[in-house]
């Protein structure tokens, strides 16, 4: 327990209104409900793993607004390090203008604001940080000229990186190499060239080989998720299939980032990734069954409970 995890990545404020459906060009609509709080990619991610039970450093870039003290106040309020979050003067704070119809589905704008001020040489002097931990996770919401410079410090330091390439930015192929795992969802999987051939909604069974297939070819190790399917994962020492339960979904905002939060951690503690995964989709299945991203994640404990598991992951 406790595995350091440094997360180098996005952190935005998120305004989501609830719908009944979404409004067409030119159309106003009544939202039946509206939230402010804790988002973006890295941010959801920092959380899941701090609550999946790793020590977690975020370094992220903030404006200098009252969306930043807001999400300062969410971070410090869950015991969260924020010792690498700067802010900067010329820019916002990220915002998502988030909108959840009655269907389930989303619509996301994201405006990077502050994010993008996390450039290549803002890394450099994060090689102490990034020196001391177990596992460094990062994700798209960043320039990609930043996610290339992390991939360059961590293989120096020889320190393992999993990247969640969402969204699906042009990275290089030598960058994606040394992920381990790369974790995408179908789309972005199909993106970067992994199961271009499956057909939306397949079985995992189906996605299997591919995830397979890209192993050593576009990354050390993948995980594809499925959304409610569940994931597939491929390492150099098998292939995983890993369904999820069956649950009704209020909001699958961010059920993507706590599942890669929660993979994170176990895999920063030293477990393997079919046992991680199968954790991961636990405790994916147990955010989307709430609203909100970072307020619908469940500590380390229900999601163990979740996935049937005791504290060293002997199957209850
Ligand atoms: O993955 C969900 C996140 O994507 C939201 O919290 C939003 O901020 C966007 O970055
Ligand atoms: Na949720």
């Amino acid at each position: 327990r406790g595995a350091r995890v440094v997360v180098v990545g996005s952190l935005n404020v998120d305004a989501t209104s609830y719908v009944e459906r979404f409004p067409a060009p030119g159309e106003t609509v009544t939202s039946r409900a509206f939230r402010t709080a804790l988002g973006g990619k890295g941010a959801n991610q920092a959380v899941a793993a701090h609550l999946a039970g790793a020590e977690v450093d975020l370094v992220a870039r903030l404006g200098d607004d009252a969306n930043a003290a807001l999400a300062l106040g969410v971070l410090e309020r869950l015991g969260l390090a924020t010792a690498g979050i700067g802010q900067v003067a010329d820019a916002p704070t990220g915002v998502a203008q988030i909108t959840v119809a009655d269907s389930g589905e989303n619509t996301v704008i994201v405006t990077g604001g502050a994010n993008l001020a996390l450039d290549p040489e803002s890394l450099d002097t994060e090689r102490e940080r990034l020196a001391s931990a177990a596992l460094v996770l990062s994700q798209g919401e960043l320039p990609i000229a930043t996610i290339e410079r992390l991939v360059e410090h961590c293989a120096a330091l020889g320190v393992r990186l999993v990247v969640n390439l969402a969204p699906p930015v042009a990275v290089s192929a030598a960058a994606l190499a040394v992920c381990d795992p790369l974790v995408v969802n179908e789309h972005e999987a199909r993106a970067i060239g992994i199961g271009a051939e499956v057909a939306a909604g397949a079985p995992l069974d189906e996605w299997r080989p591919h995830a397979a297939s890209a192993v050593g070819r576009v990354a050390r190790s993948v995980v594809v998720t499925l959304g409610a399917a569940g994931a597939v994962g491929a390492s150099p020492e098998g292939d995983w299939a890993e369904p999820a339960p069956e649950v009704v979904a209020v909001d699958t905002t961010g059920a993507g980032d706590c599942f890669t939060g929660t993979l994170a951690a176990f895999l920063a503690e030293g477990r393997g990734l079919a046992e991680s995964m199968r954790i991961a989709v636990a405790a994916g299945a147990l955010a989307v069954q709430a609203r909100g991203t970072v307020d619908s994640y469940a500590p380390r404990a229900t999601v163990l409970a979740a996935a049937a598991l005791d504290d060293e992951g002997a199957p209850l």
